[in-house]
């Protein structure tokens, strides 16, 4: 498959508009959470960016549309607003529906360069799912919340992976359609694109922190952080990650950036964990 062919751009948009599955928040499986699981729920400081998160994608993908002139990429483009609008719902529908406090704090507006915006937006999705998914799992695995809150969020997770998908392929053929195909040219542009993506993750999980102060106790904490490490954070992101991705066309391009940056870290990781042991067991013979 030619990147930036016809052919190619029509497998990305169909792909992504046939996996589309409706969804209405306010008929999801919401779980009667009481107790000890409510205040748990509660507590997560994140909510408020979650639903801005939303709500700001929601704004961008209406701003861009009309800069789109192929009918088919607009129409794909449109699917995914409609499906960022509905999970602006979801968090919506659980802040009010659990009695979630959060401090208010209205969407960010509209930057300027509204496809540069939507193309941060996308490389933005391409981090927080790659750390969702492994987050995802180990707080499933935890127990953290009841099995049916995991449920629905695992519904939007699907989601976000089916968008990740659409954009790392929508972003390869706008490059290629404009003559900057060649693979260092990508290769720069994925690497700028993630750096500011990066400084805005660590924007919002500052502003969480501050929002938060003390409620999220450490004992909440302690819950999802038992056994947690850095080595299985990243081992379980490249798991979750390979077995998410596995279910798409193989033709199609797939996130590779952040994968094979964790494949690096987690080999130098263990790497120097079995130098430690080496050097800790040749100590121990010396004694
Ligand atoms: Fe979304
Ligand atoms: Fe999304």
């Amino acid at each position: 498959m030619k990147i930036g062919s016809q052919a190619h751009k029509e497998l990305f948009c169909r792909s992504f508009m046939e996996s589309h599955q409706d969804m209405e928040p306010e008929k999801l499986m919401w779980p009667k959470l009481e107790g000890s699981d409510l205040e748990r729920l509660q507590q997560i400081p994140f909510w408020e960016e979650a639903l801005n998160t939303e709500l700001e994608a929601g704004q961008k993908i209406a701003a861009y549309l009309p800069m789109i002139s192929d009918p088919l990429l607009q129409e794909a483009v449109a699917l995914m607003g409609e499906e960022e609008a509905a999970h602006g719902r979801l968090f919506k529908y659980m802040i009010q529906h659990y009695g979630i406090e959060v401090p208010g704090h209205a969407p960010a507006p509209l930057p300027k360069n509204i496809e540069q915006a939507f193309i941060d937006f996308g490389y933005g999705e391409c981090l927080d799912a790659f750390l969702g998914f492994g987050l995802f799992k180990i707080a499933r695995q935890s127990a953290f919340l009841p099995e049916p809150m995991f449920n629905i969020f695992d519904r939007l997770l699907q989601d976000e992976t089916r968008h990740i998908v659409f954009f790392v392929n929508w972003v390869a053929y706008l490059l290629s359609t404009r003559g900057q195909g060649a693979p260092l040219f990508r290769s720069a542009h994925t690497l700028l694109y993630y750096g500011r993506a990066v400084q805005r993750l660590l924007g919002v999980v500052g502003r969480s922190a501050e929002s938060s102060g003390n409620s999220f106790s450490a004992t909440e904490a302690s819950v999802f952080l038992e056994g947690f490490n850095i080595n299985k954070l990243i081992s379980t992101c490249l798991e979750e990650n390979a077995r998410r991705m596995s279910v798409f066309d193989d033709r199609l391009l797939k996130p590779q950036f952040l994968p094979s940056l964790a494949q690096v870290a987690l080999s130098g990781m263990n790497l120097f964990s079995k130098r430690d042991t080496q050097t800790a067991k040749a100590n121990l013979l010396k004694q």
